[in-house]
């Protein structure tokens, strides 16, 4: 299940935002909050923690002309990719857990379960039953900081 009230007992880590193909502003917005300890934890040794959960927020965006210029700002959510750390790989033969972590996609429409179908931006749905062909070659840039593209969460830097 999704965690709930994660806005409120977690640890925000940074955003990210995907810009349109065509035109100004965003697509999409990425937010995201780690389980409590989770920065304390990394800014020790550079790891993260075992049982750390990350969340990550999609948002579609919204573009529109603000006194600051073109802003987009969060809109509708579309759901959660979930990580849960597991160093020692408890789940061997499971097909969404493997290489450190749980990996998985909650739809907003349906947040207690988690989703077999990724709808991507471009519109494709794939499935998620295996984090190996749904996941991990997008995320292999970041395998040398534990699949986690860190460089968007500055409270993980001292
Ligand atoms: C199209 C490529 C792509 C796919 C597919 C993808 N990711 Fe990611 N993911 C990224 C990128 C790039 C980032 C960081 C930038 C962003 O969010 O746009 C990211 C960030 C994340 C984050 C935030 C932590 C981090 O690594 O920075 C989580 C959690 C996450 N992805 C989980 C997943 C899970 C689980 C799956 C499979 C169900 C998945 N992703 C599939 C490219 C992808």
């Amino acid at each position: 299940m999704c965690p709930i009230n994660y806005r409120t007992t977690y640890q925000f880590l940074g955003t990210w935002a995907v810009a349109k193909d065509h035109g100004a502003g965003s697509e999409e917005m990425h937010v995201l909050y780690a389980s409590p300890g989770t920065i304390e934890a990394y800014r020790k040794d550079g790891h993260f923690p075992d049982g750390a959960i990350l969340v990550k927020e999609v948002y579609r965006a919204a573009t529109g002309a603000m006194t600051t210029g073109t802003v987009s700002h969060v809109d509708s959510l579309r759901g959660w990719f979930i990580m849960v750390r597991d160093r020692n790989g408890h789940h061997p033969a499971s097909d969404v857990w493997g290489d450190g972590w749980g990996w998985s996609w909650f739809d907003a429409a349906n947040p207690s379960a988690a989703s077999r179908n990724l709808p991507m931006k471009d519109g494709i749905v794939r499935p998620t039953f295996d984090y190996k062909e749904n996941c991990k070659g997008c995320h292999a840039p970041a395998v040398a900081t534990e699949w986690i593209y860190i460089e968007g969460y500055p409270p993980l830097k001292h």
